[in-house]
């Protein structure tokens, strides 16, 4: 049996996770502002400190997987809190455990993104690009100059930050080549909390029209059971994905956007990149034989 770090734990889909891993007889060790293993909050630096203190403290030895849940949904003028615990609550944490999934040889992580990604308009490219560099407080400023869509855009920006920060640590030498599968999920719309509260906000009318194909909202179980596939040997060939269960919603608004013909402008970098991989040892016999 593993051991795991769940954050977000105490509700929607980090307890729907956590209950899972936990009927298959894993250890979890969750993380929450509240009614959790450990008591933190992650929208403050002091907060995030002292979870990984705890979190190093509570986990003996090499952890199996983390699923990184905790987050918080669109707030207007909440913007700071949001991209401090939705992103610097997902690279500080992860960065910090690191060292323990590495010990386990074939460690998964899920990252919890989400198909607002794709589907919210007007999210400046440049706030994304501030907040996948770190500068947080610069990503801060250009997305409350959107009024009345900062709430949103933080949101969406916060998630596209963490799952391309996700895709790229995943295939690094720190991570892919330690062993770990680190992987993004992107729900759609899924009946939890979070959503229950922007259902009963100004944003509801907004919410309800979201186009979902299937005409249903998803469920935080049917969300665990992705998230416990990407946890599963299953995933062990899987690295770097982003995983959309939406309903969906981001093929009906996108159909064509992905996959996508690799364009010319990414050659170089792909040459650069299959050159340097064999000089740095990346490159294994990947025969059995
Ligand atoms: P939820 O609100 O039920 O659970 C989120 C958890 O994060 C809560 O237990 C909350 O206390 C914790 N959290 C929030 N701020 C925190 C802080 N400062 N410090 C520590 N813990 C904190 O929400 P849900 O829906 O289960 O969300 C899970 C993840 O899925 C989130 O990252 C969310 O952004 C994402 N998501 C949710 C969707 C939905 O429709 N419910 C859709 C797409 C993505």
């Amino acid at each position: 049996m593993g051991t795991y770090v769940v954050t977000g734990a105490a509700s929607g889909m980090g307890e729907a996770v956590s209950a899972r891993l936990i009927g298959d007889g894993h250890t979890v060790v969750g993380v929450d502002i509240a009614g959790s293993d450990v008591t933190a909050d992650l929208s403050t630096s002091e907060g995030r400190s002292d979870a990984i203190t705890q979190l190093l403290a509570k986990v003996d030895g090499p952890l199996d997987g983390a699923v990184v849940a905790a987050g918080m949904g669109p707030k207007q003028g909440r913007e700071r809190t949001l991209v401090e615990v939705n992103v610097l609550g997902v690279t500080e944490i992860l960065t910090a455990l690191r060292p323990r999934l590495a010990a386990a040889g074939n460690a998964k992580v899920v990252v919890f993104g989400s198909n607002s990604t794709t589907s919210t308009p007007l999210v400046p490219r440049v706030a994304i690009r501030r907040l996948v560099d770190g500068d947080t407080e610069g990503a801060v400023r250009i997305l409350q100059r959107r009024g009345p869509l900062s709430g949103p855009a933080a949101y969406a920006a916060s998630k596209i930050a963490v799952a391309r920060w996700a895709r790229r640590q995943a295939v690094s030498d720190e991570w892919a080549g330690s062993g770990i599968r680190v992987n993004v999920i992107a729900p759609g719309p899924v009946m939890t909390p979070l959503l229950r509260s922007q259902l009963s906000s100004s944003t509801a009318s907004q919410v309800r029209s979201f186009p979902v194909p299937i005409r249903e909202f998803g469920t935080p179980e049917q969300l665990a059971e992705w998230v416990m596939t990407m946890l599963s040997p299953a995933a062990d060939f899987m690295v770097g994905a982003v995983v959309t269960v939406d309903g969906g919603t981001e093929a009906l608004l996108r159909p064509n956007s992905w996959p996508t013909r690799l364009p010319v402008r990414l050659l170089p970098r792909m040459a650069w990149t299959m050159y340097r991989a064999p000089k740095k040892g990346r490159v294994a016999d990947y025969s059995d034989s």
